[in-house]
């Protein structure tokens, strides 16, 4: 049940400077970050991130602009490992509409584009953060991004309280 979970800081929250709220968000929960990177990738990177699954999902179009979007800054990478992570750290972020995200998500307290106006503009929707969908999307996304002597082990505090 202690999983591990991908979480990408876009480069908007880099560039809105929010990446300590972000990572205190995470923190508090009592998650545990296992690893951590800045990196600044190329669009072929990107392309093996947002695989063809997302153009299945949401079309060809969105794909092409998510990987500009993504490749616009430098993003961080974080592993964090929790009870029902992946679930978890999709709740503290909100839904991919940011219109729809409830306050107290990050992307419902730092974002309000809608579909229907980042469509009308051909504009990705910019939500701050990827999270992996599902735990088999998190052990390809965390393997893509990380190797195995990036990630930590170590003790927390929270690891006696709540885990
Ligand atoms: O990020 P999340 O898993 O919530 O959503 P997704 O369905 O995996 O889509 C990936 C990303 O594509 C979203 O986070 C948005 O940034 C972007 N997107 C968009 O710009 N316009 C859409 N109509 C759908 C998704
Ligand atoms: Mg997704």
């Amino acid at each position: 049940m202690i999983e591990r979970t991908f979480v990408l800081i876009k480069p908007d929250g880099i560039e809105r400077a929010l990446v300590g709220e972000i990572i205190r968000r995470f923190e508090n929960t009592g998650l545990k970050i296992i690893g951590m990177k800045m990196r600044w990738v190329d669009k072929e990177f990107a392309r093996r991130h947002y695989t063809e699954d997302v153009a299945k999902r949401r079309g060809e179009k969105v794909r092409k602009m998510l990987i500009d979007y993504v490749t616009a800054g430098p993003v961080i990478a974080l592993v964090l490992e929790g009870v029902h992570a992946v679930n978890l750290v999709r709740k503290i972020v909100g839904p991919t509409e940011s219109q729809a995200a409830a306050p107290g998500t990050i992307r419902g307290d730092f974002s309000h584009q809608s579909y229907a106006y980042a469509d009308k503009k051909g504009i990705p929707i910019k939500n701050l953060i990827h999270a992996s969908g599902t735990s088999a999307e998190a052990k390809q996304e965390i393997a893509l991004w990380f190797s195995v002597d990036e990630l930590y082990k170590y003790q927390t505090v929270h690891e006696k309280h709540t885990m």
